[in-house]
């Protein structure tokens, strides 16, 4: 998880921000370039000359694009794909019905309440993998988007390990626009110095050794472990202890069908061992905290040692302020994988989809081929602390942490984040969820636990 700084990477982000992109490369038509989108640009683009005035006086259609990127660090990089699209599709204009929360507590929630309603976004963002196709496409709430493939080539400048995550029955329902990964674990150098602890070359190899570090920490009066509320972060620490405890392979053994891990069996009590373990070194008001940013915060001011947050927290740490905090890498903060993960790069995906019944699919369409370009994602994972989901991004745009990333992302063993929608569908992940709630009132009831677990599998249909 390391490689070289690029002040050149810097000034493009500047650059982006202002959207003169041409100056960074990143308007390079491609395959899937919002300058050739083939059958995705409504006609009326391309011969303006033969518009009715009314038409070309009309004001610009509204787009709505809903997501959960609004607070700090996470809205940068929507805005730099908003600008570019507005840009690129003057006859359109993007309404950001983004709602807040990190992971989608909040915005999943009011999504499902308006699918109900028969009142959807046009383009919502969904995590590739069961998220999207055990959840909208199992629910008949989104489109198929073989043509938009066929006529950009955009699967083919995708992962061979993402496609099937978009697809179902050979259809590619989504549109990825970038990959992050989720078991980073960020610290700040200077608290661990006080603390005389010294991270292995690698990371650390297994939680034990990571829990004699926080003694060390916890003596300093520090917190060693900072956490944020329920909403999602809890999930997250728990899949990375899991994951840590249990290996990646066990770990995809949960989720095939039936589990080949068994979830009544000694891996994941042993997870949830640790897992007990490790909210003992956590902050006593990580409950009142309001979304991961303040836990990650907690690392940056220097009240904590570590944060095991998704690389998003990059773009937090590393952006401009006022929406990022603006440090230095290796002096305001640095990175190691989660406990027990070194080799592992737990990953998840953000996509966007074409509803059904959706106000304005040609708006939409402009969108999804905004979100598939190179110079979309250019623009937007620079700033996101995620890595493009298409290959043939210019790495020269990213930050040390993300070059590492995309190094990682090429040779480690990839697998999917439960809470992030790769592994298991929305009902499934919301029964996990019901259960580590209950579990968080009372750490040590691990069987009720384990036996909770076991039942959300079986309600899933998964286990027998
Ligand atoms: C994830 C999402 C990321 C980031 C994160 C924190 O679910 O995929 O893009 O937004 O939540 O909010």
């Amino acid at each position: 998880m390391s490689s070289k700084k690029s002040g050149f990477t810097a000034f493009c982000l500047l650059v982006a921000s202002m959207l003169v992109v041409s100056a960074c490369g990143v308007t390079t038509p491609s395959i899937a370039s919002p300058q050739a989108p083939a059958t995705v640009v409504p006609a009326t683009m391309a011969a303006p000359v033969l518009l009715p005035t009314a038409t070309m006086t009309a004001l610009p259609t509204p787009v709505e694009i809903f997501s959960w990127w609004v607070g700090p660090g996470e809205a940068d990089g929507l805005a730099a794909m908003v600008a570019l699209f507005n840009h690129e599709y003057p006859q359109y204009t993007i309404v950001n019905a983004a709602v807040a929360g990190g992971g989608g507590t909040n915005a999943q929630a009011v999504l499902a309440t308006r699918l109900a309603a028969g009142d959807p976004p046009d383009s919502w963002q969904a995590h590739a993998g069961q998220e999207t196709i055990g959840t909208y496409v199992a629910g008949n709430e989104v489109k198929p988007l073989d043509d938009f493939f066929a006529s950009t080539g955009f699967g083919k400048v995708l992962p061979a390990t993402l496609l099937p995550l978009i697809s179902k029955d050979g259809h590619p329902y989504s549109v990825p626009v970038d990959i992050h990964r989720s078991n980073v674990m960020w610290y700040n150098p200077k608290v661990l110095a006080i603390a005389k602890v010294t991270i292995p070359v690698g990371g650390f190899t297994n939680w034990n050794d990571f829990f004699k570090a926080c003694d060390k920490i916890k003596a300093t009066g520090k917190v060693c472990l900072s956490l944020g509320p329920e909403g999602f972060t809890a999930m997250h620490l728990f899949e990375n202890v899991m994951i840590g405890t249990m290996g990646a392979a066990k770990w995809d053994g949960l989720w095939t069908r039936p589990p080949t891990t068994n979830w009544n069996g000694p891996d994941v009590r042993t997870s949830i061992a640790n897992f007990q373990k490790a909210l003992s070194y956590t902050n006593s008001d990580a409950l009142t905290l309001s979304d991961w940013q303040p836990a990650s915060k907690m690392v940056a001011d220097g009240d904590a040692a570590f944060n095991i947050m998704g690389d998003w927290a990059e773009g937090y740490f590393a952006n401009a302020a006022p929406n990022g905090l603006a440090l230095k890498p290796h002096v305001g903060f640095d990175w190691t994988p989660a406990p027990g993960t070194q080799g592992i790069f737990v990953f998840l995906s953000d996509s966007f989809v074409l509803p059904i019944g959706n106000k304005n699919p040609d708006g939409t369409m402009a969108w999804l081929a905004l979100a598939a370009s190179k110079a979309g994602q250019e623009a937007f994972n620079p700033l996101k602390g995620s890595i493009c989901a298409r290959t043939d991004c210019n790495p020269a745009f990213f930050s040390e942490y993300s070059q590492g990333a995309m190094q990682d992302w090429a040779t480690d063993i990839v697998v999917g984040s439960l809470t992030h929608g790769v592994v298991a569908n929305n009902n499934w992940k919301a029964a996990i969820d019901t259960a580590l709630k209950l579990y968080l009132t009372d750490p040590t009831r691990a069987d009720q636990f384990q036996g909770a677990l076991a039942a959300a599998c079986k309600s899933a249909g998964s286990c027998q």
